[in-house]
């Protein structure tokens, strides 16, 4: 998004996540006087300050007649309070609008903001270093280029996916929104384990996480199927036999499966929880 997308990107909200955008958009060659961010906070103004030639302020209503993009990166449950003062500006001004706060359906964004071409976002945790997965959906308002725009700076932080159905970001919440937490989870027994075989916290802590990035790596350039990378390195009667036949014993797949289905779940809960178009007279 350099020459041929010379939109400007506002920010409301300029935390951690805000920043890993920002921070991801400028390396990519964006232009930074064409970021304008947003936030009450002066530690968080300061901090992405530091990224260089951004725009700075702590008035949402200034931002909004500034921008073609806008960014919405408040907590939730901050969202509707953000939103509604904005409404009749942003009706005026047509901001193609992208939030990537957790668990906010588009119809929740759409009672505080009103009809606009919008895409939502859940990013995950790895973005703070680069190395998001991002998956978006777009209402059917968002034509071509607001799509690539999205997709653009979703990019800054990660991988980018698209889904065609709403519904199913309840599964990606369950899948890529809190699976890190799972895969920390994973490292925490593996380190353990490696304590109780003998090894050093520091030697445990290195050897897991290097495994653990190798694996990921190796699954990814290979494009070779997980299931088949295990069955290649596991011999009959062998070492890492042994393990798997530990995993297969507790049932892992069946835990699995039962861990994202209540990820799943709790993000529906929570989605009927903070949309205020949702809730019952
Ligand atoms: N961090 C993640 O890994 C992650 C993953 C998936 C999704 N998300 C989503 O990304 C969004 C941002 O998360 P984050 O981790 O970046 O949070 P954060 O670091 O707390 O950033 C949010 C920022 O918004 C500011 N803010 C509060 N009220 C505001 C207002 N009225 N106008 C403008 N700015 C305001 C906050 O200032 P104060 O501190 O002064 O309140 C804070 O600096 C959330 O909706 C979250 O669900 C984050």
């Amino acid at each position: 998004m350099t020459s041929e997308h010379p939109r400007k990107i506002g920010f409301i909200g300029g935390g951690n996540m805000a920043r890993s955008l920002v921070g991801g958009l400028i390396q990519a060659g964006h232009d930074a006087s064409a970021i304008h961010v947003s936030d009450p906070s002066s530690a968080a103004l300061e901090a992405m300050g530091r990224l260089g030639g951004v725009q700075l302020g702590d008035d949402n209503d200034a931002i909004v007649t500034q921008v073609d993009v806008l960014v919405l990166a408040v907590k939730p449950q901050a969202m509707g309070s953000v939103l509604a003062p904005l409404a009749s500006r942003l009706a005026e001004r047509q901001p193609l609008l992208i939030s990537i706060a957790a668990g906010l359906t588009t119809s929740a964004l759409e009672s505080w903001a009103g009809p606009l071409p919008l895409v939502r976002c859940m990013p995950n945790t790895p973005a703070l270093v680069g190395a998001g997965m991002s998956v978006l959906y777009a209402t059917d308002t968002v034509d071509a280029s607001g799509r690539e725009c999205a997709e653009t700076i979703m990019r800054s932080a990660g991988e980018v996916r698209w889904v065609k159905q709403e519904a199913q970001m309840d599964a990606v919440t369950a899948v890529s929104g809190s699976g890190p937490a799972y895969f920390f989870h994973m490292m925490e027994a593996m380190m353990a384990a490696g304590l109780e075989q003998g090894l050093d916290a520091a030697t445990s802590r290195a050897l897991v996480l290097q495994t653990a990035l190798g694996a990921a790596r190796m699954a990814i350039e290979s494009g070779t199927d997980p299931g088949e990378l295990r069955r290649q390195v596991t011999s009959p009667g062998g070492t890492t036999a042994a393990a798997l036949s530990v995993f297969a014993d507790g049932d892992l797949m069946g835990l699995v499966s039962r861990a994202v289905a209540a990820a799943a779940d709790r993000s529906v809960t929570l989605a009927v929880e903070l949309d205020p178009s949702a809730k019952g007279p």
